[in-house]
């Protein structure tokens, strides 16, 4: 097993958790979680985070009602309901050095 620092500043873990059979999920079609991880991409691109904050995909978090859902490594905070609209202020406090 190799060893080394965490290369990014912050991640933020977004579900994008998909399920068949009318089940509730974050990335089941027109829920989201999609859409916010590909938008919160872009702007980390386009801003020239890249390298610095990551944008990782997650599994389900255990909140299905309430997702989307997201959270941040290591702020500790965690984030329901939320879609692009939230993005700028998500990439805030990606940009933060604090939580
Ligand atoms: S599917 Fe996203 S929290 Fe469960």
């Amino acid at each position: 097993m190799e060893r080394k620092n965490v290369p990014y500043q912050k991640t933020i873990f977004v579900c994008t958790n998909a399920r068949e059979g009318g089940r509730v999920a974050c990335g089941n079609p027109g829920r989201g979680g999609m859409e916010l991880c590909e938008a919160l991409k872009d702007s980390v691109k386009r801003l020239g985070l890249k390298g610095k904050v990551r944008v990782a995909r997650s599994g389900c978090l255990d909140l299905c009602e309430k997702g989307p859902n997201a959270f941040v490594y290591p702020d500790g905070q965690w984030y329901s309901g939320i879609g692009p609209r939230d993005v700028p202020e998500l990439i805030k406090k990606l940009e933060s050095a604090g939580g």
